[in-house]
């Protein structure tokens, strides 16, 4: 198979936490003719520990400081941006301007403000030789996955409200602790949440219309100083989304809930039943009005497809074998996560953090058309 289909060259930008496990998940991936044969960084020790993990697959890698490089070098078939979030804007734009075309799997958010992913939106539109990809990757957590066929295939009826709580540890410390700060991250609701409302559109079956949010750094981060200033980042809130079908969305989120079974629960009820998941017990909950109770059935969600776990219980796998594939399918294959996703996850994440900061509900249409 590897000798007939010709093996796709990688190159991923950024080789922090998440660069080095999509390293890792490609590696993974080897059976499917896929290698990694270079990176980019600037920061020394990144590219070390990405160095030592290709020795240790036997996969000889070009290091680059700077993506322009990586790109000049016209190694690579496909390019994973796992850089900060506020490096993403000019990183996409230097990758679709090139004019090598490279495939994107670019890291959520796709950018940190709406401007900049209606730019990159734009420009990649002109580009139709080359396929953008967005990380939103927890469509692909199996009791997600499942929950979403659940839902798609109408067994709880017309969507009518969908809850997620997602309750964890803290931010973790980044290279050069980007992540203490809005004007790097678009802010909490941007960079980690961008995620749930991808999940809740999808639920819905519906675009968003109007948000409203309330939230606040209460615990997290308040003693820590860099550069003499303070992290601004919120580490808990409630998040309304009213779609328009008239369904409806609510996030709960709190970073200081190190305590708890599930890191993510989600709760779907439409007219007919409920569907709930659960993340990492990896379960899906299902019933109707009519059983009620006693009729709810406990399904434990597994994928036999995923080859490593990974951080995000293979997820990150099974959106490299999908996106691999929809590279292979050479533009036939809709991408399971394109730019619109990307752009309006931002865009309610954008909404959200506007509405904390004014006290009101906040149109997505002020968001898109930038009224804000
Ligand atoms: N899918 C997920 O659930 C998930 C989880 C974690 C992080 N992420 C995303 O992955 C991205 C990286 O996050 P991380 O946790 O790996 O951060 P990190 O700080 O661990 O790593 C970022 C790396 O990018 C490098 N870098 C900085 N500027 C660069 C540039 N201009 N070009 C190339 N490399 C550059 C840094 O030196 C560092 O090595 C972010 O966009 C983040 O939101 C996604």
């Amino acid at each position: 198979m590897a000798a007939i289909l010709g093996t796709v060259k990688y190159g991923i930008i950024g080789v922090g936490m998440m660069g080095r496990e999509h390293l890792i998940n490609l590696h993974h991936l080897r059976s499917e003719a896929v290698a990694v044969v270079s990176i980019a960084d600037p920061h020394v020790p990144s590219q070390q520990l990405a160095l030592e993990l290709a020795r240790s697959f036997n996969w000889p890698l070009e290091v680059f400081s700077g993506h322009q490089e990586l790109l000049d070098s016209g190694l690579c078939d496909v390019v994973v941006v796992s850089s900060p979030n506020m490096t993403h804007y000019q990183i996409l734009m230097d990758i679709i301007h090139h004019p090598k075309p490279h495939h994107v799997l670019v890291e959520k958010p796709l950018c940190t403000t709406v401007a900049d992913c209606k730019k990159v939106v734009d420009a990649a539109r002109k580009r139709q030789d080359i396929l953008v990809q967005v990380g939103l990757e927890y469509r692909y957590m199996p009791p997600v996955a499942k929950l979403i066929q659940l839902v798609q295939s109408g067994t709880i009826g017309q969507v009518k409200m969908v809850a997620i709580r997602e309750h964890r540890f803290p931010f973790l410390v980044k290279v050069h602790n980007w992540n203490r700060f809005n004007a790097n991250t678009g802010g909490t609701l941007v960079e980690k949440c961008c995620h749930f409302f991808d999940l809740m559109r999808l639920f819905a079956g519906s675009n968003p219309v109007r948000v409203m949010a309330s939230g606040d750094m209460d615990v997290n981060h308040k003693d820590e100083i860099y550069d003499g200033k303070v992290p601004d980042i919120i580490d808990n809130a409630y998040v309304i989304v009213e779609f328009e079908n008239g369904s409806r969305g609510m996030l709960d989120l709190c970073m200081f809930a190190e305590g708890s079974k599930n890191e993510q629960e989600i709760s779907v009820v439409g007219d007919i039943g409920k569907g709930e998941a659960f993340v990492p017990e990896s379960v899906v909950r299902c019933g109707s009005r009519v059983a009620g109770r006693d009729g709810v059935q406990t399904i434990k969600a597994e994928d036999d497809r995923i080859k490593y776990d990974g951080l995000h219980h293979g997820s990150s796998y099974l959106e490299h074998l999908n996106f691999l594939s929809a590279i292979r399918a050479k533009g036939v294959q809709a991408l399971a996560v394109d730019l619109q996703d990307g752009l309006i996850s931002v865009a309610i994440g954008v909404a959200a953090q506007v509405s904390i900061e004014k006290g009101r509900f906040v149109t997505i249409e002020e968001v898109v058309n930038e009224h804000i």
